[in-house]
């Protein structure tokens, strides 16, 4: 995409005048707005960022630590990992309503992030990845907020900083996209997949305790990984497992066994404000259930689901 890599060289150049020899900030999850901002910067004026990426231990199997690898050795980037998971799953502890757990580790997210940059001191610049359809959305006076979509990475208030940079402010996700690829970030992350800020938090349903986010990264990984095999992580605009909080009755050998029940989720959609439930076909769905069954402790039932969004949302919580 010549548009694009054009795109990008101009951002660099004009970054690198911008910012001079002066000190920026960034928080960084990995997803895809703030990785191609947090990258842009860097080629700009390299370990004149610093990155800051809080792990709150609800990420997805392995991938707090593939986020430190590429960022940090691949890209020689300044991030910081802070290893926050036992704040908030403390902070969480006996926790089941949806709105309370975002609320929670949003809140939790913003000291984590505050206490970090006090190491640092003052910055003069504060990234955002803010991209063209949140700068619509939150110019618009929506009708009724059926989640609070709390984006990790909000903006801080106890932060020293003087100006907020927002390199994707004028572009859409499919432009970010090709930024990214324009600035050699790894196809696996420009094109992932969206995943909510509170993360697993919102897939448990019910109280969230380290057994059972060791379930559902296990069933998960299982699940994505079945998707890429068939060919379908393209197809397909979102896939991830839920771990229900119904145990049910199974056999295993001799054995009775009283365990979770997984429940699977794929949709396809453009914009995530609508979807549909994706055809995953009923051979691939079978390898997913017989593998999660057979490598995944504490479970004994999958289920797939079939309802579209609405009258469902995308994710269960
Ligand atoms: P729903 O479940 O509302 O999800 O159909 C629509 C899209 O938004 C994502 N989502 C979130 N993203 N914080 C986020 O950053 C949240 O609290 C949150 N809740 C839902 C969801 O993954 C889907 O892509």
């Amino acid at each position: 995409d010549w548009v694009m890599d054009d795109f990008a060289q101009e951002q660099i150049k004009a970054l690198r005048e911008k910012i001079g020899d002066k000190k920026v900030l960034c928080a960084l999850s990995g997803g895809v707005d703030s990785s191609v901002a947090a990258v842009l910067i860097h080629k700009a004026v390299g370990k004149q960022l610093t990155c800051i990426f809080v792990d709150h231990g609800l990420l997805r199997k392995n991938e707090g630590d593939d986020v430190e690898r590429i960022f940090k050795k691949e890209f020689d980037m300044n991030l910081i990992r802070v290893n926050a998971q036992d704040q908030f799953i403390n902070a969480l502890e006996g926790v089941s309503d949806p709105e309370t757990k975002r609320k929670i580790i949003g809140e939790e997210f913003i000291r984590v992030f505050e206490a970090e940059a006090k190491k640092i001191g003052t910055v003069d610049f504060l990234v955002q990845g803010t991209i063209y359809p949140d700068v619509i959305e939150s110019g618009t006076k929506n009708a009724a907020v059926i989640k609070s979509h709390h984006n990790v990475g909000g903006l801080p208030e106890h932060v020293d900083f003087k100006e907020i940079i927002e390199p994707l402010r004028d572009l859409f996700k499919d432009e970010v996209r090709n930024v990214g690829r324009a600035i050699d970030i790894p196809e696996f992350l420009v094109s992932r997949q969206p995943f909510p800020g509170p993360g697993l938090a919102i897939r448990i349903i019910g109280d969230i305790t380290r057994e059972k986010i060791a379930i559902l990264q296990d069933a998960d990984y299982i699940f994505r990984e079945e998707v890429k095999n068939a060919g379908l992580d393209q197809e397909i605009w979102q896939y991830f497992a839920v771990l229900t909080n119904s145990k049910s009755v199974g056999v295993m050998g001799d054995e009775r066994t009283y365990h979770y029940t997984i429940a699977l989720r794929g949709v396809t959609s453009i914009d995530g404000m609508t979807a549909d439930w994706a055809r995953i076909p009923y051979d691939v769905l079978e390898k997913m259930s017989t593998r999660i069954v057979n490598e995944v402790g504490h479970v004994n039932r999958i289920v797939y689901d079939i309802t579209s969004k609405p009258p469902a949302t995308i994710e269960w919580e």
